[in-house]
């Protein structure tokens, strides 16, 4: 069973994503002929050796520590000892760090050259690879240099995430969630209305969740491919898990994600927009996932890290808050506020 959702770009052409059992129908969605170089990490590698090595191949080392210009200068390096020209074809093959370095790597190799992914985590699945945001991290800032550029096509194959450890497929979850509360009810409820074994065994259900993850954030991408507005949404609950991931490294991003949105949640409801049952609501799911709900940061370590955000305005940030499932806003909050707003009553 498969599904493909097709992504408008800007310039009228499209990015297929395709969800489901395709990671074996690979060679189809390749061009004709041209010259295809893999970029994977050591993990992924491993576990996809027989896969890949159909393809030339760059492994880069895993984790968020190598999302940097170091590890881009190692990759140009190498396509120019391997004499890649501008009619090759780049396939990132992995998660959301791999996705992320592949599409920039892509996008400025040559002043570009045509790629397209194989999503093989839950996040990158649902959130990184779909959209087309890349690039890499500077001085501990995420995501601080990087493109708009839609990959061709994304493969998003639930049998692997088979392979996955248990706490990033929950991490993945997050994201998932996250979609539903910004933009399909339905989607949000079906969180509600099962339990974390029910999405890592039920695999319908689990491609429904994936696919419906994917649909929010075409439509939000197809509104809005740049981020001058309707895209910030997608940011709903990552300021905080942003603060959260700057003040401790215990957390994977989707669980300073997972905390964020119920941040997120109780923002709202102090700020009068979101109705404290609901506020309620949105924590019991995430809680039942199995996520931390508390970041174990105090309040003024967080409001700090928060006015440290890159992507302040004056004595504010914009925050993406909620009036109910399916429905969010924007709205600038004063740093001032800040502490308060986040802190749990007793
Ligand atoms: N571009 C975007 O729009 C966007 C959106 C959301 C997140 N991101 C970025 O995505 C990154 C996080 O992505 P991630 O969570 O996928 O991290 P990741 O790429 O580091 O993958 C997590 C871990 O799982 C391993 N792995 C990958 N696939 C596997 C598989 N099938 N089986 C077993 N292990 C596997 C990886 O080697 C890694 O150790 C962050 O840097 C974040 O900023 C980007
Ligand atoms: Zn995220």
């Amino acid at each position: 069973m498969k599904e493909t959702i097709a992504v408008r770009k800007g310039d009228g052409s499209t990015s297929q994503v395709v969800v489901g059992d395709v990671l074996g129908t690979l060679p189809d969605y390749l061009p004709a002929g041209k010259r295809v170089i893999v970029i994977t990490d050591a993990n992924v590698y491993d576990l996809y050796a027989p896969v890949i090595d159909r393809y030339e191949k760059i492994v880069i080392g895993q984790g968020e520590g190598n999302k940097t210009h170091a590890t881009l200068l190692e990759i140009y390096e190498r396509l120019l000892e391997m004499e890649a020209d501008r009619g090759c074809f780049i396939l990132g093959f992995g998660g959301g760090i791999v996705t992320d370095i592949a599409g920039f790597v892509a996008t400025t190799y040559m002043r570009g050259v045509r790629f397209g992914f194989v999503a093989t985590t839950l996040l990158a699945q649902v959130d990184a690879s779909i959209g087309g945001k890349n690039g890499v991290n500077v001085g501990g800032y995420k995501n601080m240099v990087g493109t708009f550029s839609q990959p061709g096509f994304v493969l998003c194959d639930p049998n692997v995430l088979r392979t996955l450890p248990k706490r990033e497929f929950r991490a993945g979850l997050a994201e998932i969630v996250k979609a539903g509360l910004i933009a399909d009810p339905a989607l949000f409820a079906l969180f509600e209305n099962h339990f974390f074994e029910d999405f890592s065994e039920d695999g319908p259900l689990l491609l429904e969740a994936i696919a419906r993850a994917i649909r929010v954030k075409k439509q939000i991408v197809e509104a809005d491919e740049r981020e001058a507005g309707e895209r910030r949404k997608l940011n709903l609950g990552h300021t905080f898990a942003h603060a959260i991931e700057k003040s401790s490294r215990r957390f994977l991003h989707g669980e300073a994600v997972a905390i964020g949105t119920v941040t997120a949640a109780r923002v709202s409801c102090k700020l009068g927009l979101l109705d404290a049952a609901l506020a309620e609501r949105i924590r019991t799911v995430i809680e039942r996932m199995g996520f931390p709900v508390d970041a174990g940061v105090s309040d003024y370590r967080l409001a700090e890290a928060l006015r440290l955000d890159k992507k302040k305005e004056g004595d504010e940030v914009a925050l993406v808050l909620l009036r109910g499932v399916g429905d969010c806003v924007i709205r600038p909050v004063p740093f001032d506020q800040m502490e308060t707003l986040i802190a749990e009553e007793e």
